[in-house]
């Protein structure tokens, strides 16, 4: 923990929109993230895609984009330049991605640039603007995909997210999310309203900037010359750990040409924070509220606070055995505050989910270093794989970052008085159901015999063209979710696959209600792949729910976009579906949603 953080909640980390204008670049840079090069002591550089406005620098992350609820709409060019550069990580193109599409084989990113399509995540986005993986671009717009309608993006607004929350941005181009948001196209969005104001005048009586933290958490892993590495060909480090040991993926001779592959799962063996390598932060004694965002590709983190006294010179401050838990209080995290504050110990953070934290660094005697734990090994979350600090002793990826308690206390900034039950004024409220859709979640296996994670449905359903279909669909076939234009709904998700899965619904806030146990039996069933050939997926009969109905955690009791489905176990979301049009629902484990573990639905009349 050597390298201090940038905050992306801090005045410099922000775009300041003129006229309610922004021109926002996606394009090639090269960062310093902390590593050292071969030599372990000269740092390197490391070549990463960012955002950034036009004509200026880019980052990674992105620049945080803030906006009120209550302010006029905010209008955003995405201006892609990464044209003249390749990938800077291997391309599956077996997979169902942009340019495999039907029309588009004659592409490729050598010649025609990288496409992408930003999706403000959480955000309450018309259809046009929602960044559907379908609607991807290329550089200056020469290759538009087969659902692109506009160079401009239209956000905000009275109609936009009604409250305040953590949104956040980032890349969503058909079968390449992994990859683009990898090489580093993410960033916060934050929304404030009145309740929220992000000043020291917010009602609730939070801690507003300099102590608002935001932190986007991710893994990564590095050639020692500094580029990012991603194990898709046989023979690569950790290849063969994440795929032929877990018996998941495939034997190198199966997959036509030896690679590259998309992998099950991606786990770095570096965690950084905003792009730095296991960073720290200096802060005074007092509250802070602290906004994370796990933006990694697959990593399940379970937080915990644990304080080393002495701070950072203390020698066992590598010890993982020594130090004490540091509680803190969990005030919301995807949209809106919870209802009061509530004191925990710990707290599971899923892929794509934000949290809104309190920590009280007065618990704490001054001097003191408080690490940011993981508690969770390297693993889909319930699978078991070798953790990275087993593999390399010297990387630990069980810890996220520090904060060092040794800055003076500015008595012009009285401190915050948060504690456990205090009101907050936030929650979920979401209208009575007019329908329940039975939704499932499956492994199955692709062409070449690979894990293909995939969604469905857990009963017999009509699809917008009539046909009846049973269990798990591939993105490419026709719309099963079709909800009323207002219309509130329950989606029961079954998790069918031995994982969790973070199933995240574009458009809508939803409540997590609650989650129950089940048994089914499983039957074997094709499923037809992008390119006309079969894979093998399943269907669910005889479902039956056991057990109770078991409440959501602490951190769920807001509004949602995010929900962790656990294996074995149906999840009940409810929602209402109020502007019309295409949008997607996926898993958020990014190499599940370029592998088809993501659907269209449509909202309203169509076409379709
Ligand atoms: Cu964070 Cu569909 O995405």
């Amino acid at each position: 923990f050597t390298h201090s953080v940038p905050n992306a909640l801090s005045g410099g980390f922000k775009y300041v929109p003129k006229n309610n204008r922004l021109r926002i670049q996606m394009a090639q840079a090269t960062q310093m993230t902390g590593l050292l090069g071969a030599d372990g002591v000269t740092p390197v550089p490391t070549p990463v895609w960012g955002y950034g406005e036009l004509g200026q620098d880019v980052t990674w992350p992105g620049r945080t984009i803030e906006i009120d609820t209550a302010d006029d709409p905010l209008e955003i060019t995405w201006a892609n330049q990464l044209h003249n550069v390749p990938h800077l990580l291997p391309v599956d193109t077996s997979l169902h991605w942009a340019y495999s599409m039907h029309g588009y084989g004659r592409n490729s990113i050598g010649r025609n640039g990288v496409p992408v399509v930003p999706h403000v995540h959480g955000g309450h986005n018309d259809s046009p603007f929602d960044g559907n993986p379908e609607y991807f671009f290329s550089p200056a717009w020469a290759v538009r995909g087969p659902r692109w309608e506009s160079r401009k993006y239209y956000y905000g607004g009275p109609d936009w997210n009604q409250v305040a929350g953590m949104n956040w941005y980032h890349d969503h181009a058909l079968g390449i999310t992994r990859l683009n948001v990898y090489a580093g196209l993410a960033g916060f969005f934050a929304v404030r309203d009145a309740a929220d104001t992000g000043r020291p005048d917010n009602p609730p009586g939070l801690p507003a900037d300099p102590y608002e933290l935001g932190y986007a958490m991710q893994d990564r892993m590095f050639r020692s010359s500094g580029e990012l590495f991603y194990p898709a060909f046989p023979g690569d480090p950790f290849y063969a750990d994440f795929i032929t040991d877990e018996g998941a993926y495939l034997p190198d001779d199966r997959f036509p040409g030896g690679g590259p592959t998309a992998l099950a799962e991606f786990f770095g063996d570096h965690m950084l924070v905003n792009g730095v390598i296991w960073p720290k932060a200096s802060v005074e004694s007092r509250q802070y509220r602290v906004r994370l965002l796990n933006g990694t590709d697959s990593r399940f983190m379970r937080l915990r606070l644990k304080v080393i006294p002495g701070g950072a010179g203390n020698p066992t401050a590598t010890d993982p055995a020594a130090g004490y838990p540091l509680p803190f209080y969990v005030i919301g995290s995807d949209q809106s505050l919870r209802a009061t504050a509530v004191r925990i110990d710990e707290i599971d953070f899923a892929p794509g989910e934000r949290l809104d934290l309190i920590v009280d660094f007065k618990e704490v005697p001054a001097g003191t270093r408080v690490i940011v734990e993981n508690l969770l090994g390297d693993a889909p979350f319930g699978g078991e794989l070798p953790a990275a600090e087993d593999l390399f002793p010297n990387r630990r990826t069980d810890r996220v970052m520090a904060f060092d308690v040794e800055l003076p206390f500015n008595s012009s900034r009285p401190d915050t008085q948060i504690m456990d039950g205090s009101h907050l004024g936030g929650g979920v409220n979401v209208a009575d159901a007019v329908r329940t859709r039975r939704l499932a979640l499956f492994e199955g296996t692709d062409e070449y015999g690979r894990l293909q994670p995939l969604l469905g449905t857990a009963e017999p359903v009509t699809d917008v063209q009539g046909n009846t279909v049973n269990g798990t669909l591939a993105w490419h076939q026709p719309i099963t979710e079709n909800p009323g234009l207002g219309d509130t709904e329950i989606w029961e998700l079954y998790n069918a696959t031995g994982d969790a899965h973070p199933i995240h619904v574009h458009l809508v806030h939803f409540e997590v209600m609650n989650r129950q146990r089940f048994r089914a039996d499983l039957v074997e069933q094709p499923v037809e792949q992008h390119n006309g050939s079969q894979g093998s997926g399943f269907r669910l009969e005889n479902i039956k729910t056991i057990g109770r109905e078991n409440a959501p955690a602490a951190s769920e009791q807001t509004r949602r976009d995010m929900v962790m489905a656990l294996p074995g176990e149906v999840t009940r979301i409810r929602m209402t579906f109020d502007k019309p049009g295409r949008y997607v629902w996926h898993c958020h484990i990014l190499s599940h949603e370029d592998h088809e573990m993501m659907r269209p639905f449509h909202v309203g009349p169509g076409p379709y």
